[in-house]
C-alpha cells in the first residue's frame, strides 16, 4: 500500500489527502469501515451528525484497533444546532457518540441557518464563535465550514477571528468551482471535495472511461486521482470493501497535464448534492 500524502492546514494540523466518506445516503456498512481502516490503510473518516452513524463509527474504529491518535475524524454541525450554546452541546454530543475526547475537524455543515427572524449572517457568526472557543479549548483540533461560497466566507472573515481551516465543497468532473478553489487557496483555507465520483455519475462518462483504459485504471481511480492531483482533499464513499480497496489505489500513477485539462472540460455546473448558490 503506497503511503497517503498529507495536507498541512493553516494551523499546522496534518490531514490525509484521501479519506473515507460515510453518509445516510446509500447506507452504512460496518464491515466496509473496518476493512478500510484495517486493510486499506485509511486514516481519515468523514461523517456528520446528520448521517446518523457516529455511534456505529465508534464501534468500527474500536474493532479496527487503529489508535485514536493515528486517525483523522471529521464530523459536522447540523443547522438545527446552530447558535452559540447549542453548537457547543452538539459538538460534545457528537464527540460522545464517536467515543472521542477531541475532534480533528468540526465543520458547520451548511450556510443556511433556518432561524426565523434572524439573518443567516448573524447566526453563522454566533455559531462560528462557538467553534472558535471549542478550538481554543482543544475540543476541536481544526474548525471549518462546508458548502460555503466566497460571499459566506467573506462575511465570516469580517465578523469573526479565525479563518476556517477547511471548506468542504462538492467537487468532481461535473462540478469544478475554480473561483472558490482559488479564493480558498488565497485565504489559507484547505479545499476539501465531496462526491468525487459525482455519486457514481462520472463513472460511466465516455471521457473518464477512455482515460481509465489509457492508464489501466478504473473510472473511480481516474476521478479520485484527478481530484487529488488538483491538491483537493478527497473523500469517496463506498459501502463495498472491494470498491474501497480500488478507491485507495490512487497514489501510483499521475495523469498527464493534457488529460487533467480534458477532465477540466467536463464541468457543466451539475450538483449531485445540494446547491448553496441561493443561500444568502
Ligand atoms: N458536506 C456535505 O454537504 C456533503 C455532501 C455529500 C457528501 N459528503 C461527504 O462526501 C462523501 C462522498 O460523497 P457521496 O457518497 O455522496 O458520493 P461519491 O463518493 O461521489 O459516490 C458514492 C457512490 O459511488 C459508489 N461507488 C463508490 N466507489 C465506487 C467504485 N469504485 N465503483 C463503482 N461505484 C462506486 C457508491 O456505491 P457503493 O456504496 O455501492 O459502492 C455510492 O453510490 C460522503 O460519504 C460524505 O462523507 C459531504
Amino acid at each position: 500500500m503506497l503511503p497517503c500524502p498529507i495536507v498541512s492546514l493553516s494551523n499546522g494540523q496534518k490531514i490525509p489527502i484521501l479519506g473515507l466518506g460515510t453518509s445516510h445516503h446509500g447506507g452504512y456498512s460496518h464491515e466496509a469501515v473496518v476493512y478500510a481502516l484495517r486493510d486499506c490503510g485509511i486514516r481519515h473518516i468523514d461523517t456528520a451528525k446528520r448521517y446518523g452513524c457516529e455511534e456505529a463509527l465508534a464501534k468500527a474504529v474500536a474493532e479496527s484497533r487503529v489508535p485514536r491518535d493515528d486517525l483523522w475524524i471529521t464530523t459536522k454541525l447540523w443547522p438545527y444546532d446552530y447558535g452559540y450554546h447549542s453548537a457547543k452541546q452538539a459538538c460534545l454530543a457528537s464527540s460522545a457518540r464517536l467515543g472521542v475526547d477531541y475532534l480533528d475537524l468540526y465543520l458547520m455543515h451548511w450556510p443556511d441557518c433556518m432561524v426565523p427572524g434572524r439573518s443567516n449572517r448573524d447566526v453563522r457568526a454566533e455559531t462560528w464563535r462557538a467553534l472558535e472557543d471549542m478550538y481554543d479549548e482543544g475540543l476541536c483540533h481544526a474548525i471549518g465550514v462546508s458548502n460555503f461560497l466566497i460571499s459566506h466566507l467573506e462575511e465570516l472573515k469580517d465578523d469573526c477571528g479565525i479563518v476556517p481551516h477547511v471548506n468542504q465543497v462538492e467537487f468532481h468532473p461535473f462540478q469544478q468551482p475554480w473561483d472558490l478553489v482559488r479564493y480558498c487557496q488565497k485565504e489559507g483555507i484547505a479545499f476539501q471535495g465531496f462526491c468525487p465520483l459525482a455519486k457514481g455519475q462520472a463513472l460511466s462518462h465516455p471521457l473518464i472511461l477512455g482515460l481509465a483504459e489509457k492508464y489501466g485504471r478504473s473510472a473511480s481511480q481516474i476521478c479520485i486521482g484527478w481530484s487529488i492531483q488538483n491538491g483537493v482533499i478527497t473523500i469517496p464513499k463506498s459501502t463495498n470493501p472491494q470498491r474501497i480497496f480500488e478507491n485507495c489505489q490512487v497514489f501510483g500513477f499521475q495523469l498527464e497535464e493534457k488529460d487533467m485539462a480534458l477532465i477540466g472540460t467536463l464541468h457543466d455546473e451539475r450538483h449531485v448534492s445540494w446547491d448553496p448558490t441561493l443561500v444568502k
